[in-house]
């Protein structure tokens, strides 16, 4: 049975093998610590190449959190379709509330998205936002290799991510930051994951190739803007880490 109906959020048979981040309880307060701690940057991270995905139809959104940006998404682009994948029932819930009228054009899937079968095989665009950094660089790889079997031609994958630039900035400041992220969300939620994967390695090998890159608080948060590619792009014209 689906795990998920449009406008409402099912949850799918629990993986006992399978240890997931817990992030209820802090779904209704997530927005509120974000801001107390990034202010307005992670918001503007998401939403910096918003316009360029007006011709999308069929989205993905992984570890999609509250729904902010699939509110968004939805709001900018009238005719997109979104399957929202997420391990956390309290933040699809949020999620589905915010998409409020919208909320037709949602297919909310409560369940580990290692093990999620994607629905469809045209995807035109998939989201990450501080999604993969829940992940190891081998989960992000298996992930990858399955959207790129779902994903249409030329499909986009937007990410959003913490980062540590190579820099004495990124060694003195950027890391401290992350390493305490980790700490704090390890302690909230049971994360494991405990630094940064290497998800450009991982979406390279899957047949992506990087095609945009914006940074800001130094380097300390980036948006980048991948494109499915054919074999002779991948790892080449790559617009580097
Ligand atoms: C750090 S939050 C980011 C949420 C949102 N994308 C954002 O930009 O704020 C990570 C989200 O991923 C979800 N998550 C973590 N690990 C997951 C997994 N293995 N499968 C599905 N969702 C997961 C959490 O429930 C949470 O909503």
């Amino acid at each position: 049975m689906s795990a998920a109906t449009h406008s409402s959020v099912r949850k799918e048979a629990a993986q006992p093998d399978f240890k997931t981040a817990d992030f209820n309880r802090l779904a209704r307060v997530y927005r509120w610590m974000e801001y107390a701690s990034f202010g307005p940057w992670l918001w503007w991270c998401r939403c910096a190449f918003l316009k360029e995905l007006t011709g999308c139809r069929r989205a993905v959104v992984l570890g999609d959190g509250d729904g902010r940006f699939t509110a968004r998404l939805l709001a900018a682009n009238r005719a997109i379709a979104i399957d929202a994948v997420d391990a956390s029932l309290a933040m699809l819930r949020a999620l589905v509330h915010r998409a409020g009228a919208d909320a037709g054009r949602v297919r909310a899937h409560c369940c580990d998205a290692r093990r999620w079968q994607p629905r469809a095989a045209d995807y035109d665009l998939i989201v990450t936002h501080f999604f993969l950094d829940c992940l190891t660089t081998d989960a992000i790889r298996a992930l990858a290799a399955g959207m790129r079997s779902a994903a249409a031609r030329e499909a986009r994958w937007l990410v959003s991510e913490f980062a540590e630039p190579e820099s004495w900035y990124g060694h003195a400041v950027a890391r401290p930051i992350v390493r305490l992220l980790y700490r704090a969300f390890g302690l909230l939620t049971g994360l494991g994951v405990r630094e940064l994967p290497d998800h450009h390695a991982a979406l390279r090998q899957a047949g992506f190739a990087l095609e945009k890159k914006r940074a800001w608080l130094g380097g300390l948060i980036v948006s980048e803007l991948w494109v499915a590619a054919d074999e002779r792009q991948t790892g080449n014209g790559d617009a580097g880490r």
